[in-house]
């Protein structure tokens, strides 16, 4: 990084860093000024919940699958103020957008003010249909907010599209952007209503618009670097030969599984799913399972307790690495005379 001026670098805490929001906003389909560059969904998150000005008793409908980078956010308030949060169960699989509109719908009650849900959800994957739960918050009045953690990267996106009041991020998971590169999306008719949770020059400046909640004092700009490296990879392969890739891996490690009996929590809907499979394999024990992987095999699984496997495919795996998981896999229930 070439240092001109003395006042170049690292007097870095309050720029608009547009050489770096004008990719990311391009990347994502929406304008630089509805952008915050913060370091992470958690910190985006919690900006959201902190930010809207709630009253006691007034309700924000969440799933029962959402990160505790997502939900924690809420919990605080609720505790601090006297909010509600209120879940729907999202059933295991999920059939089709019509179930979880239904559900989101039901659950809605005149004192709804937010619908908080994960685009993608940590616990299975499932793509949820946010352009159509955000499109019935709108109808209501409520106002939207969705955890993108696991979207850029593995799947197009276009907020503008998808009409979500607030989106949340970490570029760090499936774009393999630089760790503390996030960022907060806020629809301009709606930034005004957000109010900063950090606080320096700027906060009470609208014509900021979403610049003032990246004003959070001497930043991390050599991140800033990695996300935009990330962001001209990505568009170098194609975020659509990405996204059919993706869907293609898990699917295929998917089928996999289910020739193997393995239980699925994976939609049987294409649209709500993309490069994670999820399954249920019991009776064997996540915990033993990626320990005996890892441990004899240096293959990393994740999932979680008492029997559930998350398959993540990111485009970079080969599909002899699938098999070799899937054969180890077939080894390890011969090993423990396991016949599912
Ligand atoms: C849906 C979702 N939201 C939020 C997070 C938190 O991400 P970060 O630690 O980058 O803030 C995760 C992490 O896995 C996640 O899956």
């Amino acid at each position: 990084m070439a240092q001109q001026d003395p006042e170049d670098y690292p007097i870095w805490g309050y720029a608009p860093w547009n050489q770096f929001r004008d990719p990311l906003a391009a990347f994502v389909g929406c304008t630089r000024d509805e952008i915050a560059l913060v370091r992470n969904a958690t910190e985006a998150n919690s900006y959201i919940a902190n930010g809207v000005d709630l009253k006691p008793g007034d309700e924000v409908l969440m799933t029962d699958q959402e990160h505790p980078g997502g939900e924690q956010p809420w919990q605080l308030k609720a505790k601090r103020y006297g909010i509600a949060v209120k879940k729907i169960t999202l059933p295991k699989p999920v059939q089709n957008t019509a179930q979880v509109l239904n559900l989101f719908s039901d659950a809605i009650t005149p004192r709804t003010r937010v619908i908080f849900f994960s685009h993608i959800t940590t616990v299975t994957g499932v793509v949820l249909p946010a352009k159509e739960l955000c499109g019935l918050a709108r109808s209501k009045g409520i106002l939207s907010a969705v955890d993108g953690a696991h979207v850029p990267g593995m799947m197009k996106l276009n907020l503008h599209d998808l009409g979500c009041d607030m989106y949340s991020s970490s570029p760090h998971k499936w774009l393999q952007s630089t760790k503390g590169s996030g960022f907060l999306y806020v629809r301009d008719e709606v930034i005004d209503r957000l109010w900063n949770t950090i606080a320096t020059e700027g906060w009470n400046e609208p014509k900021l618009r979403a610049e003032r909640f990246q004003r959070i004092g001497s930043s991390n700009i050599p991140a800033l670097w990695g996300l935009r490296a990330s962001l001209e990879f990505a568009n170098q392969i194609g975020m659509d030969r990405i996204e059919k890739r993706h869907c293609q891996q898990a699917d295929y490690i998917h089928g996999e599984m289910v020739k193997r009996h393995a239980e699925s929590w994976t939609s049987p809907d294409p649209a709500l799913r993309c490069a994670i499979a999820t399954v249920n394999v019991p009776p064997i024990h996540i915990g033993e399972l990626e320990k005996w992987m890892w441990t004899k095999h240096k293959i990393r699984i994740r999932g979680g307790e008492p029997y559930k496997i998350r398959l993540s495919t990111p485009y970079y795996l080969r599909r002899a690495d699938m098999d070799r998981f899937l054969e180890k896999f077939d080894e390890y229930r011969k090993e423990k005379k396991i016949n599912a």
